[in-house]
């Protein structure tokens, strides 16, 4: 084991470049084969899928590249212990042999994010309590005080997870969640998740090569995220290289410059030469969508539109719509029907058969009132809500879809 100091910190590590190490990176339900595709781009190796998550191998530049381009990928963990433990104490006891003393700077600070599941650990905030005390009572006895918690912006966020009695700990080195991509300027009524955004353009299957419509855009979170696929700016572009891995003693500035360089001197290298626009019947929304354009200097490449989507200019061309209506939260369920409604007889009437529509809801009454048959239906969530990305394959003349499933 290698110490270093890093700011007058001092923080253990194992890893210098080029030695691999198994990671796993964290997703959404739904979106664990496209982060596998992204990580296999940044040169993951014994890619594994897993529920919400994906387990690969890779050294430290693999670890910077997927921080700073996977699009679906919300944290980037490293495990760094394993253990069996078949109650609290045992917890403890191991927990308390580790030494966190080479690990964290008794003047930082630390949080735990905790999963458990099977029948030895029932209450994952317990078993986070116990890890919390194990940690802390270690640290005073060494420096007769201990780290603070932080559960917004800890030093080092740790994750506990636990499989019946199977425990690991894993740091994270992405720091905030990567959804938290640094470009909103505002926040809509409802905005969706950047990462489940990104996800259903790449369940759409969009390869930058025709047309994107987002007709109800609310604060252009779909937008932005398909202009950065097409002008290739890198996921985190605009976090202002906040990664929790940069804190770490392992950090080598040289290889995450070179990582970074590589991946930027890709902007703009597409040749990306379609249309991207949205539309929105609320000012107050498409005002943030604006101002988040005008933030991440995409405006001059998405075109925003006001108004009702039935009463704008049905697409040209080849084109791929993807959006998120309204749930029906803040909407009485008659008028959720009659919106369906309409947006069915939009796509039928109004959009030709150049046009695939994919469409994500968590409403599936409403869902029945669009009164086409969805060639695709794929379950995801977007935070608790379960929801389906619903596929339309448009034919003009019939104004009827065909089923698939
Ligand atoms: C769930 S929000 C979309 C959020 C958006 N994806 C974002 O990330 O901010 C649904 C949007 O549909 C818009 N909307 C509702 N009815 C509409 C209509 N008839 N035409 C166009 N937009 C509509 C709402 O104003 C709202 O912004």
């Amino acid at each position: 084991m290698i110490i270093q100091k890093s700011k007058g910190k001092t923080i253990a590590t194992e890893v210098p470049c080029g030695v691999e190490f198994k990671m796993i990176g964290k997703t959404m339900f739904g979106l664990e084969e496209i982060l596998a595709d992204e990580l296999r781009a940044c040169g993951a190796k014994d890619i594994e899928l897993l529920t919400r998550a994906v387990s690969f191998v890779g050294d430290m530049r693999v670890l910077y590249r997927a921080n700073y381009t996977c699009r679906t990928a919300l944290a980037i963990l490293k495990p760094f212990a394993e253990f069996e433990a078949n109650d609290d104490q045992e917890l403890y006891d191991n927990v308390y042999k580790i030494k966190w003393e080479k690990m964290l700077d008794v003047d930082g600070t630390f949080m735990i994010d905790s999963t458990t599941s099977g029948e030895v650990f029932t209450h994952s905030y317990y078993a986070a309590l116990k890890t919390k005390d194990a940690i802390c009572d270690r640290m005073r006895r060494m420096f007769n005080r201990r780290p603070s918690i932080d559960t917004e912006n800890a030093d080092f966020k740790i994750n506990l997870h636990i499989v019946d009695n199977h425990v690991t700990l894993l740091l994270n080195s992405s720091g905030e969640s990567l959804h938290k991509r640094g470009y909103r300027q505002g926040v809509g009524v409802a905005p969706i998740n950047e990462v489940l955004a990104a996800g259903m353009i790449k369940l759409a299957g969009w390869k930058c090569d025709c047309n994107f419509y987002d007709p109800m855009c609310g604060s252009g979170t779909l937008l932005i995220e398909a202009a950065m696929m097409a002008n290739n700016i890198p996921a985190q572009y605009y976090r202002h290289e906040n990664f929790a891995f940069k804190r770490w003693g392992e950090f080598n500035i040289a290889e995450w410059k070179s990582v970074k360089e590589q991946e930027d001197r890709k902007i703009g290298s597409g040749d990306f030469d379609c249309e991207i626009w949205g539309n929105d019947i609320d000012m107050g929304v498409l005002k943030q969508a604006e101002q988040n354009l005008q933030y991440t200097k995409l405006h001059k490449d998405v075109m925003l539109y006001h108004g009702s989507f039935e009463d704008q200019e049905p697409p040209e061309g080849r084109t791929l719509i993807v959006t998120n209506p309204p749930y029906g939260e803040r909407i009485k369920v008659e008028d959720l029907n009659n919106l369906y409604t309409k947006l069915g007889d939009t796509f039928k009437n109004l959009y030709g058969e150049r046009c695939e529509v994919w469409l994500i809801t968590s409403d599936f009454e409403a869902m029945k009132h669009i009164g086409l048959h969805p060639s695709k239906k794929i379950q995801l969530y977007n935070g608790a809500l379960d929801c389906r990305l619903l596929k339309f394959e448009l034919y003009s003349g019939s104004k009827k879809t065909k089923m698939e499933d």
